[in-house]
């Protein structure tokens, strides 16, 4: 649980968390969402002292398992432990027995063998974090699962937008790109559904799975005509290896229908928050000038990813252990 702003003893305040593992959004309630943002909350004055340290997870141990690239999530779950006092460790995948053949639920069980208290697991496959919690009594955490669900992410964006906007209740957000594909923005539309915020979806109808008008979300195929509609644009990642799987003519003309530039910038709200999960492409979806502009909160969406992961952390541990 995170410190007081005073001193280190943990806060105990009323939670609404009995899970050991983090697997997605879509499984919690809007009470769960809620307590790991207000325990966030508490944990991201840590990150602003100058010894950056809490004991909350003093004597226990994280590992980390990317089988997918990541820059974010990886040091963001690495720092956010460390500041709870954990040890950490990374496996080296590409180092590792995984390259002999072992399954993951094998590896899992090794590590698990030596004390592992808490997995992190980004993999391509969905589902694999699921797989991972039923195997070990560890905590799970995923970190991304194939097109499945980012949870963490989407804990982090709604943080932010609550932290910049207050209530989401009725606040109206965009996500701009390859919904097929995303889980990002999976978790984001489950997490803004249950706090109540209005959720649209805009991008080629090649990449926009019609199923999520059922879930209430508004679908767009043309920017142009919602940019003054909505109160935050969250823009995902148009991912270069699906380019020449015909889902879009090209980059010139993605950016052409749905990059966001200054034009365009100028056309929305005049506080308007433009986020980004990263790694961007600049010149693709988002400018040079938007991304680094006054609108833009995506260095705050790095920063505050901590602080929801040391929360996270902090609550499947503290589940875990049944406290
Ligand atoms: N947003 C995100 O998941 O970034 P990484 O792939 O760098 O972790």
């Amino acid at each position: 649980m995170p410190t007081q702003a005073s001193g280190e003893t943990p806060a105990a305040p009323p939670i609404a968390w009995r899970r050991k593992d983090l697997l997605g959004l879509e499984e919690l309630t809007r009470e769960e969402i809620l307590t790991v943002l207000d325990q966030a909350s508490g944990f991201k004055e840590i990150s602003t002292r100058s010894i950056k340290k809490a004991p909350t997870l003093r004597g226990k141990v994280v590992l980390t398992l990317f089988y997918e690239p990541s820059t974010r999530t990886r040091a963001s779950f690495s720092l956010a432990a460390q500041r709870l006092s954990a040890d950490v460790q990374e496996l080296d995948l590409d180092a590792s027995s995984a390259k002999k053949g072992e399954t993951l639920v094998d590896t899992a069980r090794n590590l698990r063998a030596m004390g592992v208290d808490v997995f992190v697991i980004r993999h391509q496959q969905a589902g694999a974090p699921a797989l991972l919690a039923r195997s070990v009594d560890s905590s799970v955490i995923n970190a991304g699962d194939g097109t499945h669900e980012h949870p963490t992410q989407g804990l982090l964006d709604l943080f932010t937008m609550r932290e910049k906007l207050g209530n989401l209740k009725g606040r109206k957000v965009a996500l701009v790109g390859d919904i097929t594909h995303s889980r990002v923005a999976r978790s984001n539309i489950w997490g803004l559904l249950k706090l109540g915020a209005e959720v649209g979806v805009v991008g080629p109808k090649t990449l926009i799975p019609g199923a999520l008008k059922e879930l209430g979300v508004r679908i767009h195929y043309h920017l142009d005509e919602v940019l003054g509609h909505y109160d935050v644009f969250n823009i995902l990642r148009i991912q270069l290896e699906r380019q020449g799987a015909g889902l879009f003519p090209g980059m010139r003309e993605y950016n052409l229908h749905y990059g966001i530039d200054e034009r365009r910038l100028a056309r929305m709200k005049p506080d308007v928050l433009i986020m980004h999960p990263g790694p961007i492409n600049r010149g693709v979806e988002i400018s040079h000038g938007v991304a680094d502009g006054r609108n833009s909160v995506i260095l705050e969406q790095v920063s505050n990813g901590v602080a929801v992961r040391m929360a996270v952390l902090a609550l499947v541990q503290s589940a875990r252990e049944g406290k």
